[in-house]
């Protein structure tokens, strides 16, 4: 599966410290994993299996053994080192057990307040791009959101600018402007579609904004289910806010959704930051859980308008790099 090459949000930081010392259950892919930490403070991601009798190693608890931190099974007691090996069985104290007696082991890497995980293949960090570099440094982390659609349809919908008036009406457009004005698409890396300007009204834009303005956006997708919003106050500005959309890929037609809001302003509270984009949020779920088919159709079957030039970018950038989690 290509998608297993990429790396995908899971979880964010914060719930692995909120479980103590308590392993934590995700899933990724439709894989089920187990997330710990080690002794180095370092993650470690397994798939949630134990190789010796196929429980769930999620069950289980983290033991310190000589000052080593290990994955205890909560079945037969079996302890498995950082690398997935395991280093002891209790039944068989003096047994050595082989390289093979493993539970199987993925790369994990923490980035923007979440952790994340590649299943397969190498190198790359996640959701790089250089626009990351340049944004206010304040991080607010909103969600998680469990959504019943597609990685996809979320991404898509974060890149549609015309249901604006429609379902954020009085929030992030009105009825009084509905028109999109044209704009352009242009490729980035790995042909990842990017719109570098498009002009929106908006009557209450953000969690500060006083009144009605116009916004300057940059949209990028990042990779095939992280795409990245970035708001000046005019053309040429520095960054005044962005918002990076961040899906973990559940099942095929179910989304754990995180967005990280990058912001200068410093007279809001976390909490209320994220009390505006749980709002704005709400207005879309609905939405989103009511799209049929839930995948998204990258193939046909539904039909644009000028104003989806970049949904249909997008469209064509997944089934160019062949993927097939949550399309159709
Ligand atoms: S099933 Fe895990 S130790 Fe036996
Ligand atoms: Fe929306």
């Amino acid at each position: 599966m290509i998608e297993q090459g990429w790396w995908h949000p899971v979880a964010a930081v914060h719930e692995l410290e909120d479980s103590g010392a308590a392993p934590l259950a995700v899933t990724l892919l439709g894989t089920e994993l187990v997330l710990w930490r080690d002794g180095t403070g370092a993650v470690r991601a397994f798939d949630d299996r134990c190789p010796h009798r196929g429980t769930k190693l999620s069950l289980g608890r983290v033991q310190i053994v000589g000052g080593e931190h290990r994955l205890e099974c909560a079945y037969h007691g079996w302890q498995f080192g950082g690398a997935g090996r395991c280093l002891h069985i209790p039944a068989v104290p003096v047994f050595v057990p082989a390289d093979t007696h493993a539970a199987r082991a993925h790369a994990v890497r923490e980035a923007h307040g979440l952790l994340w995980v590649r299943m397969a293949g190498a190198g790359d960090a996640p959701a790089e791009s250089a626009a990351l570099a340049d944004l206010p440094t304040r991080q607010v982390v909103c969600g998680p959101y469990e959504v019943a659609t597609s990685a996809p349809r979320l991404v898509e919908n974060f890149l549609d600018t015309s249901h604006f008036g429609f379902v954020h009406a009085g929030w992030l457009g009105d009825r009084a402007h509905t028109e999109v004005p044209s704009y352009d698409v242009v490729s980035g890396p790995e042909g990842a579609p990017i719109v570098p300007l498009y002009r929106a009204w908006q009557p209450q834009a953000s969690a500060a904004a006083q009144g009605g303005a116009w916004v300057d956006y940059r949209y990028e997708v990042l990779s095939p289910y992280c795409a990245l919003l970035v708001k000046q106050a005019g053309a040429g500005d520095a960054p005044q806010e962005a918002y990076a959309l961040w899906v973990c890929p559940v099942e095929a037609e179910l989304s754990r959704v995180w967005f990280t809001l990058f912001t200068s302003n410093a007279s809001q509270s976390d909490e209320s930051l994220r009390a505006f984009q749980d709002r704005i949020f709400a207005q879309d779920q609905p939405i989103l859980e009511a799209q049929r088919p839930r995948c998204l159709p990258v193939n046909g079957g539904e039909v644009h308008s000028a104003a989806d030039r970049m949904s249909a970018a997008y469209r064509r950038y997944l089934r160019d790099l062949n993927i097939t989690f949550g399309v159709c």
